[in-house]
């Protein structure tokens, strides 16, 4: 079953952003990181996730592997409701759901996802795999769609009533502190202490820096196929002009941040004509348009937040190395 969001990625909600976010002025401007997901990029970005260099999806496998047999025992519950934020094409997924049968829970899964492809073919696969699991995928943003499912929860009667949230692949990293604190606070409104229910976020550890670069550096060149894979979906979706290979992809580690910044950069002074904008944008060589920021947090931070949001630390899993670090979280 699939439910779409009809204004998620829509032309116009592109089209509007992109009129704002270019037509600014020398270092302003910036494209929104969600607008990476059109069809090439969820496969450009799965395609990342299997870089050498990419470390966080190999380790966060190694914490699933080891521990989710532990993480549901812990959910002390015959049934529950998992729900998914940006789960992409849902491989890792597969490893929690495993165990929800293996324990014999009964699960309902809601995968939220803001590309309406990914979520289409990950919904079929898993339905092959898993032959009893019910499935509602749900194309939209987090907090349209989390509301969405929650509503659906409460008035059916025969969906199980836990709620089991999970945020995978460090994502949370790419929201701005202050939207950070935001969103927990609004998923701490829909969780329940009646039913226990259970946050489970991944966060990406600080680390030496040469480490976090290679991450969105590779060497095969993905992650800037990904990233310049931008300029390709305002040319198909909105009759832009960009010649790709006159732009460069830049990703550093910013230390004061402690941030991950990412770049489309001009290689020339140029101008590329828009047309669904009626617009036409100069760009100076080496001009940057910022595409992404990737938080790195300690585990003090992840403290902080939780506490803010009304939420604590209830277990942390992490790596033998101390880079990554999935966190368990419960309503105080
Ligand atoms: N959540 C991922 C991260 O920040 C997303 C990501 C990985 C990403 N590599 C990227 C996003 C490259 C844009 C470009 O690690």
């Amino acid at each position: 079953m699939l439910e779409q969001e009809r204004n998620v990625g829509t032309q116009e909600e592109f089209a509007a952003h992109i009129r704002n976010g270019l037509c600014q002025g020398f270092g302003k401007k910036w494209i929104n990181p969600k607008f990476f997901y059109d069809r090439t990029g969820s496969c450009l970005f799965d395609q990342i996730c299997l870089q050498p260099e990419y470390y966080p999806t190999r380790i966060e496998i190694e914490i699933l592997k080891r521990y989710s047999k532990d993480i549901i025992s812990n959910l002390k519950c015959t049934s529950a409701s998992m729900i998914e934020f940006g789960s992409g094409s849902s491989l890792k997924t597969g490893i929690i759901l495993e165990q929800f049968f293996s324990q014999g829970i009964r699960v309902m899964y809601f995968p939220i996802d803001i590309s309406n492809a990914a979520l289409v073919s990950s919904v079929r696969r898993l339905s092959s795999e898993f032959k009893n699991l019910d499935i509602m995928g749900v194309s939209s943003e987090y907090l349209k769609g989390i509301r969405k499912i929650c509503s659906f929860i409460d008035a059916s009667s025969r969906t199980p009533k836990k709620k089991v949230m999970i945020f995978l692949g460090s994502s949370i990293g790419n929201f701005e502190p202050d939207k950070t604190r935001m969103f927990l606070k609004s998923i701490e409104q829909y969780m329940q202490t009646d039913t226990d229910d259970n946050l489970f976020i991944s966060f990406d550890l600080e680390k030496d820096s040469h480490i976090l670069e290679l991450a969105y550096n590779d060497r095969a060149g993905i992650t800037s196929k990904f990233n310049l894979n931008l300029l390709n979906r305002i040319n198909n979706d909105l009759g832009g002009t960009f010649n790709v290979s006159n732009f460069t992809h830049y990703a550093r580690y910013n230390k004061t941040n402690r941030r991950i910044e990412m770049f489309i950069v001009s290689r020339y002074d140029q101008k590329i004509h828009i047309r669904d904008l009626g617009q036409t944008i100069s760009l100076k060589k080496n001009e940057r348009i910022h595409t992404e920021n990737s938080y790195k947090y300690s585990r003090q931070e992840i403290n902080h937040l939780a506490k803010d949001s009304g939420l604590v630390v209830a277990k942390e899993y992490l790596d033998a190395k101390g880079w990554f670090d999935l966190v368990s979280l419960s309503k105080r």
